[in-house]
This record gives C-alpha cells, sequence and structure tokens, in this order.
C-alpha cells in the first residue's frame, strides 16, 4: 500500500482485515519491520483515540512516533497555492510538508473540515496538499470527509464477532448532537461496508441528513428509524451534521437518541459508535453500561487497525 487515505488504496479489504486480526493474536511479530523508520503524527485539530493507538501501533512495529500538534505549536500554515502571505499565515504547506518529509518515512494526518464550504472540505483541500509536497507516504488520522482507520476498525470489530453463514444486518443510524459534525465518520463507514460488501447495510437518519451519495452508495436508505432496526445485528451510532444544507443541523428530534426501547426489535443487536459520545443525547446510559455494548473493544481495536496499515505501507517502502 502507497497510502491510506480511503478503502479505495486498499486492495484486498479481507486481507487486511486479517493482517489486523494476527497482529491481535501476535501483536509484536513484526517488531523488526519499524527499525529505525519514524512516524510524523502531525494534529490541526484534537484526538484520544487516533493518536494513542496509533503511538502504541508504531511502537509494535518498532517505529518511533513523532506527535506535532502542528495547530498549537507549529506555524499557522497557508493551504492555498499562489496566495500571497501578506495575511496572518506564515509558512506555506509546500514548505511544511516538505521539510516534515525529510525527517519521516511516513506522514500521518489529522484535519477536520471547515463545514462552511462544502467544495473545499469535499476536495479534501488539506490532506491533498500535505499528499502532494510531502515526498513520503501519507496516512489518514481522519480527514474532512473520511476516516478510513475508524472504518477499518469496524469492519474488523463487526467481522470478529461474526460466524454465522448468512450476512449479518448492519444499521447506521443518525442521532441528536449538539453541536454540527463532520460526515467523515458515517461517509467513512457507508464506503467500507459497501467496500468490503459482506454486510447487509441500512443507513437510517431523518430527511435532509443524506449522505454523499458517492459514500453512501448501495445502502438502503431508510427514514423510519424502528423500521430500519429491525433485525439488525449490529447498530452503529453517529450524528452528522446536514450535507446538503451543508453544515447545519436540521433536526434535534431526541426520539432519535438510541436508547433500550429502540433496540427491541433488533436481533439483541450489538452497538457501536466511534467515541468519544455525548451520553444521554446520542446513546442513553443503560445502552453504553450494558451487555450489548461493543464500544469499548471497538476502540481497542484501532491499535490492530493502524499496526495493519502501518506494517503494509512498511513493506511496500
Ligand atoms: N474515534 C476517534 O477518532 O477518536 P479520537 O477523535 O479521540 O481520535
Amino acid at each position: 500500500m502507497k497510502q491510506f487515505i480511503s478503502v479505495d488504496d486498499v486492495p484486498s479489504v479481507p486481507r487486511l482485515v486479517d493482517i489486523a486480526l494476527d497482529y491481535k493474536k501476535q501483536p509484536f511479530k513484526d517488531k523488526q519491520l519499524g527499525e529505525h523508520k519514524t512516524l510524523g503524527m502531525i494534529f490541526l485539530n484534537p484526538s484520544l483515540r487516533t493518536r494513542l493507538s496509533t503511538q502504541v501501533a508504531a511502537k509494535n512495529l518498532g517505529m518511533e512516533a513523532v506527535v506535532f500538534n502542528i495547530d498549537k505549536e507549529g506555524w499557522q500554515l497557508e493551504m492555498n497555492d499562489g496566495a500571497i502571505m501578506n495575511g496572518s499565515t506564515s509558512e506555506h504547506v509546500k514548505e511544511a510538508a516538505a521539510v516534515m518529509g525529510q525527517y519521516f518515512d511516513i506522514m500521518a494526518i489529522r484535519t477536520f473540515p471547515g463545514l462552511k464550504d462544502k467544495e473545499a472540505d469535499y476536495t479534501e483541500k488539506y490532506i491533498n496538499q500535505f499528499i502532494k509536497y510531502a515526498g513520503v507516504p501519507v496516512v489518514s488520522l481522519e480527514s474532512a470527509t473520511l476516516h478510513p482507520l475508524q472504518s477499518l476498525t469496524d469492519v474488523i470489530t463487526i467481522k470478529e464477532r461474526w460466524n454465522q453463514p448468512r450476512k449479518p444486518k448492519v444499521v447506521m443510524t443518525w442521532a441528536p448532537h449538539v453541536k454540527a459534525l463532520p460526515q467523515a465518520v458515517p461517509n467513512s463507514f457507508a464506503q467500507w461496508m459497501n467496500g468490503w460488501g459482506e454486510v447487509d447495510f441500512v443507513i437510517t437518519h431523518p430527511e435532509g441528513y443524506e449522505l454523499d451519495p458517492k459514500f453512501s452508495g448501495s445502502a438502503q436508505i431508510e427514514y423510519n428509524q424502528d423500521k430500519a432496526l429491525e433485525g439488525a445485528d449490529f447498530v452503529y451510532v453517529k450524528n452528522w451534521s446536514s450535507y446538503n444544507d451543508y453544515g447545519k443541523i436540521t433536526c434535534t428530534d431526541p426520539s432519535w437518541m438510541v436508547d433500550n426501547a429502540k433496540l427491541r426489535g433488533t436481533n439483541d443487536a450489538k452497538i457501536m459508535h466511534c467515541l468519544p459520545v455525548r451520553r444521554n443525547v446520542v446513546i442513553a446510559d443503560e445502552v453504553l453500561d450494558g451487555p450489548n455494548s461493543i464500544v469499548i473493544p471497538e476502540a481497542g481495536n484501532r491499535v490492530w487497525a493502524a499496526q495493519a496499515v502501518l506494517s503494509e505501507i512498511l513493506k511496500n517502502k
């Protein structure tokens, strides 16, 4: 693998999942692979899971990970080519990315969308500028529109819990939130569910919360949440802001929160969420603290997803 920005960079999802699950059994089996290699982790936005799990994954492979919170500790970056830099930006990404590419063997970047300018966000201007100028492989730690390390983790988490001959029914449900959140996690989850192809995939949300069809693809869209959840084996809960009325909150209906009553019609479904989660707004305590919540082992699997991705890039270098 040359980079990891979306599912399109992955030659075989099942193979990558197998590699990750193998690392889960034997975390240190490739501890020489990353010897004398350095991973640069560049954050333009906050993180708990992505940062820590990727650092642990790099360590398991013998790599050094250097974390740089560029938003707080670096020069303010100019992202536009041809800009006259007489404003607040001090350093162009052309130099910043190229210089960091001199120090690191792989660069990993987290950058959220502004949620103001759909075109700028959906052309992935920030991460694409890093890819253009870094000169080394780039891994997304979540970009404006996608979160592939989270989605690979989610595939791993479903796969390791499903051993029946039929495909599991996986339902991604929108839930309310107090803030306008990116579409990156739901876009990416949809992209990976469709790309993996080993699930019956349904998305449920209020009208107006349709995702970019490029990502929702062949998923069944059901506006009635109760109907969508009937017979679900896995329920993936997530809030996102509107794609069509870009970045806006157009529904605050608290009845979309996932509680035990909502889950009665499911097939004893396992409950997933990428975290962080707002308790009793997105998911009720009784669900998060109940026996069907798998959000903690799901977050644990972030290590194996990151380790599989880094190892495949290291093997290709
Ligand atoms: N799920 C996830 O990406 O968590 P962090 O934002 O804490 O990294």
